[in-house]
């Protein structure tokens, strides 16, 4: 993918603004495995889901960004890829024992973002919000993205990361029929489809072994 001397990716159109969003195909949220959320992740995966190369890059990345102060980890497990412990750090994510695992956080929250797009906490209460390999399971993203909004603070950013690997039965049809660069315009059109963040800026990060992508944007 093109980028520029800061290795932001040049060429993530805004689609939503253009042609109709990049997710409005018909079926695009469909799932081969559409049975409740909870029953899929009811078993704790206390594993890694992405190489020890490509944990690196996100962490330098969620380095780069300033992940501190109160820390939101959406669509949590036992780790959170962050290189030192933020002041304070909420985990939400679908397994309390993968959750309890994570040793940095403060708070633990078990909830369904595809039963229940809105986020269980007051407005502004996170000054930063991560989401590491796991938007491609969002069937309403664009509701959890605006609910993300709501409970960061002015100016507080949202980094979503991704890579090329993923539980197929549970990611949505339309991101298991594109590719990388697919990827980097579906979370910006999610982000630019909320209407409550700044034009967000995607990249591709160094990694010696899986490829890691971010898109990051901050709050209006
Ligand atoms: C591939 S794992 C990634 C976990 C963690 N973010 C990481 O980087 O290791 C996908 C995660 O998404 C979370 N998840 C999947 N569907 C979800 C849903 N409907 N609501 C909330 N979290 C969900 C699961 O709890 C699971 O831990």
């Amino acid at each position: 993918m093109p980028t520029d001397a800061s290795g932001n990716i040049t060429s993530v159109a805004d689609t939503a603004s253009r042609s109709g969003s990049s997710f409005s195909a018909p079926g695009f949220f469909d799932r081969s495995d559409s049975r409740d959320d909870a029953v899929f992740y009811r078993p704790p995966r206390l594993v890694q889901h992405i190489d020890d190369a490509a944990v690196a890059a996100v962490s330098a990345y969620y380095d780069e960004v300033g992940v501190d102060g109160d820390v939101l980890d959406l669509m949590s497990s036992w780790v959170s890829h962050l290189s030192t412990p933020p002041r304070h750090l909420t985990l939400l994510g679908m397994n309390a024992a993968e959750l309890a695992a994570n040793t940095w956080a403060h708070e633990r929250v078990v909830h369904d973002l595809n039963a229940d797009p809105r986020l269980p906490f007051a407005d502004a209460s996170f000054d930063t919000v991560v989401s590491t390999v796991s938007v491609d399971y969002l069937t309403a993203p664009v509701a959890v993205f605006a609910d993300v909004a709501r409970v960061l603070r002015p100016g507080g950013r949202f980094a979503v990361t991704f890579s090329n690997r993923c539980f197929p039965t549970k990611a949505v049809r339309g991101w298991l029929a594109t590719d990388d660069a697919g990827h980097v315009q579906i979370v910006s059109d999610y982000f630019r489809a909320s209407g409550a963040f700044e034009e967000p800026v995607a990249q591709e990060r160094p990694s010696a072994g899986d490829p890691v992508y971010a898109v990051c944007a901050a709050r209006r």
